[in-house]
């Protein structure tokens, strides 16, 4: 398998259903979120990069200063890098554009990429994210596609508050948006893997996914 940019793994699908970009948090790597990917859409092909930013020897896909104040410099860089990544595999390995589904850090990098790259993405399932850039340059290059946002309700992390603005930034660019909140906090529970499942089924049926 070349490397084409990023250490990387990809499942091919059994259809043609629309594939999935597995984006890991700080910390994971390209094998972490295959299972939740296969729970959430079994029959994709799965791509599945590797961060290359190491923070005390932890995978991540940007730079960050502290817990929650990132290097938008290097957010952009990066963005920017995994986006023309997506464009090499989806030669190498003949798919259309995925859907990003990322969790925390990989959430948040799905989001950048949303807002500077969007034609890279069919859209996105971003489980624990915040808003990755202050000030992304407006534009409507989402219009016509879709964002679960799902936050935890008790997340000091990536609190609903930022979910909701993250939202707010998303459909700035014209995408339409579904912010949901758990009870939980910044782990994963099976309820993702639920509202996640749901929203894709809806996203490929063409109709909202309901409450
Ligand atoms: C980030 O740095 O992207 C977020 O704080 C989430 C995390 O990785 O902990």
């Amino acid at each position: 398998m070349r490397n084409l940019g990023f250490v990387h793994r990809f499942e091919p699908g059994v259809t043609d259903a629309r594939p999935l970009l597995l984006l890991h948090g700080t910390g994971g790597d390209e094998n972490d979120l295959v299972p939740l990917g296969r729970m959430v859409a079994p029959d994709a092909p799965l791509l599945s990069p590797r961060g290359k930013v190491l923070e005390h020897g932890m995978p991540r896909f940007f730079r960050r200063l502290a817990e929650g104040v990132f290097d938008e410099a290097d957010v952009r860089a990066r963005a920017h890098e995994l986006a023309d990544f997506i464009a090499s595999a989806r030669e190498e390995y003949g798919f259309a554009a995925p859907l990003a589904l990322g969790y925390s850090n990989g959430a948040n990098i799905a989001a950048a990429i949303m807002l500077l790259r969007p034609e890279a993405l069919a859209g996105g399932i971003l489980l624990r994210a915040m808003v990755p850039l202050a000030h992304p340059e407006a534009n409507g290059g989402l219009a016509g596609k879709g964002a679960l946002i799902v936050s935890g309700a008790r997340d000091p992390i990536a609190p609903p508050q930022n979910g909701a603005r993250l939202k707010a930034m998303l459909e700035g660019a014209g995408a339409e948006v579904d912010h949901r909140i758990l009870p939980g906090g910044h782990e994963l529970s099976q309820a993702d893997v639920t509202l996640a499942r749901a929203w894709l089924q809806a996203q490929a049926a063409g109709v909202p996914a309901g409450p």
